[in-house]
């Protein structure tokens, strides 16, 4: 069969990449140890609101100093809308919908997440910078998805 020069050579460099790429994610998945997460709470999205801990979302301090924070996000708000916690701590998130997918980002931080009607999404993160952060839906929820924000003061 006659393949073309040109064509041997696309042929070569897709495989070529495809090796590469392939290479890449079993290298992120074995040495960096990054994998699809597992063991994902889940929850009853008809029932956000009366299964603890998200009844009372907010956030609670941890004995060694640390918090854990619980955030429900529905059209088109955040619940709590304002937290303050003290420079210096670390910060577990968890969020949930009782609604439709919402996103759940804090710029300037590793935290970006999306929050998924009937799932419990956590991810933590250490501040220590003072001042005011953004939290933001960036998943497109809805004619109010613009409008859905919190702060986090960070003093
Ligand atoms: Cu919630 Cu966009």
């Amino acid at each position: 069969m006659h393949v073309d020069r040109y064509e041997r050579w696309w042929l070569t460099f897709g495989i070529a990449m495809l090796i590469v790429f392939l290479t890449m994610i079993g290298f992120a998945a074995i040495v960096d140890n990054i994998n699809p997460p597992v063991g994902m709470k889940t929850i009853d999205p008809t029932k956000v609101a009366q299964t603890p801990p998200f009844d009372k979302p907010g956030a609670r301090r941890l004995p060694d100093g640390s918090y854990e924070v619980y955030y429900v996000a529905h059209v088109f708000a955040f619940d709590p809308p304002a937290l303050t916690i003290p420079a210096g701590s670390r910060v577990t998130f968890f969020v949930t919908s009782p609604d439709v997918v919402h996103g759940f980002f804090i710029p300037y931080t590793d935290i970006n997440m999306m929050a998924v009607p009937g799932w419990v999404s956590t991810q933590s993160h250490r501040f220590d910078r003072a001042g005011e952060y953004l939290l933001l839906c960036h998943e497109y929820c809805g004619i109010g998805h613009q409008n859905m924000f919190a702060k986090i003061e960070v003093r």
